[in-house]
């Protein structure tokens, strides 16, 4: 059975919230784009692309992990309500869904998302396959309405896929902060994070053969354009994957081929591109067990299991509430 859905995002707040997050990206030095806007139905399937491609590893190998211990998992959680933040589609919260439902522990789901039509979608699709369970799901920002999850008791609380890499040591701070604020005795909270590793693998995970990554990365520029009403050359602009050692993060930027002058009309904004200035388009941060057990720490979460694929590329950990 399937809920209405709670909304904590209406498309008036999003349009605003993108309009003064663009607005700060174009107008910083160096400019930066927030990662969130990739991911239009256009950047949506690129995505999917990205995650079949033979360079980029995470997903498929976050999928084996799950694989491995969602039985563990379940068996040691014994949650009664999976939640999923930044929930789309995928095939891993079956996984889990699954493993829950074979444990006897599992009777709901909620899927948290900013979009209503891929949480539609993702509600009807898991409802279908899962028709003892009920079908909660919340649109809202996992960056701004944590605190507004519905307090079922024995939450399993997912945060997959990375997506945390997103996010630079001072929003994952907050982030985490608010994970833990939501979080009461009895659920806890699993978090999949890229670990560090050779930076060839590292840059072709991001800077693929087949040119997907690039068309993802400049796809931004379409959904600027279309959203703001901004007259980017996407042909202008070249995509580049840094790995940046200082700070353990991978970084994605578009550098202009010529100098150029971009008019932002729904924000009357007027932007100067140098030929061979870098833009910012996302930070995707690459962790080790230290600094993950440690900010979790801080946040008031203790680390009670860590699980990887056999070579470490990838890993899953477990943490409570203290
Ligand atoms: C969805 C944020 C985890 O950082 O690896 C993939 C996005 N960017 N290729 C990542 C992404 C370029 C992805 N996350």
């Amino acid at each position: 059975m399937i809920v209405d859905a709670a909304v904590y995002l209406d498309p008036g707040a999003l349009a605003e919230q993108m309009a003064a997050d663009i607005r700060a990206g174009l107008t910083a030095t160096p400019k930066t784009l927030p990662p969130k806007y990739f991911y239009d139905a256009r950047g949506s399937e690129l995505f999917d692309q990205i995650t079949r491609l033979p360079e980029y590893y995470p997903t498929r190998t976050e999928a084996a992990i799950l694989e491995a211990h969602a039985g563990e998992i379940a068996a040691v959680t014994g949650a009664e309500s999976l939640v999923e933040l930044g929930s789309g589609t995928s095939e891993k919260t079956r996984l889990l869904l699954r493993a829950l439902r074979d444990a006897g522990t599992l009777n709901r789901f909620v899927p948290f998302d900013v979009d209503p039509a891929v949480l539609k979608d993702a509600s009807a699709a898991i409802a279908d396959e899962f028709p003892d369970i009920e079908v909660e799901p919340v649109v809202g920002d996992f960056e701004k309405h944590l605190g507004s999850l519905p307090r079922h008791p024995l939450r399993l609380l997912a945060f997959l896929g990375s997506t945390i890499g997103n996010l630079d040591p001072a929003q994952r701070r907050e982030f985490l902060a608010a994970v833990r604020a939501t979080l009461t005795e009895g659920d806890c909270f699993l978090l999949g994070t890229d670990l560090v590793k050779s930076p060839d693998r590292l840059v072709n995970a991001y800077d693929d053969a087949q040119g997907v990554t690039a068309a993802f990365n400049k796809n931004v520029l379409a959904v600027v354009n279309r959203d703001l009403g901004a007259d980017f050359d996407a042909s202008a602009f070249e995509h580049v994957a840094v790995w940046d050692e200082r700070n353990e993060w991978i970084e994605m930027r578009l550098r202009s081929l010529r100098d150029q002058l971009v008019h932002v009309a729904a924000l009357d904004l007027d932007v100067r591109f140098a030929r061979g200035e870098q833009m910012r388009t996302e930070i995707s941060s690459k962790f080790r067990r230290e600094r993950v057990e440690a900010e979790l720490a801080e946040a008031g979460l203790r680390l009670t299991q860590w699980w990887t694929d056999p070579v470490g590329d990838f890993a899953l950990s477990l943490s409570v509430p203290v």
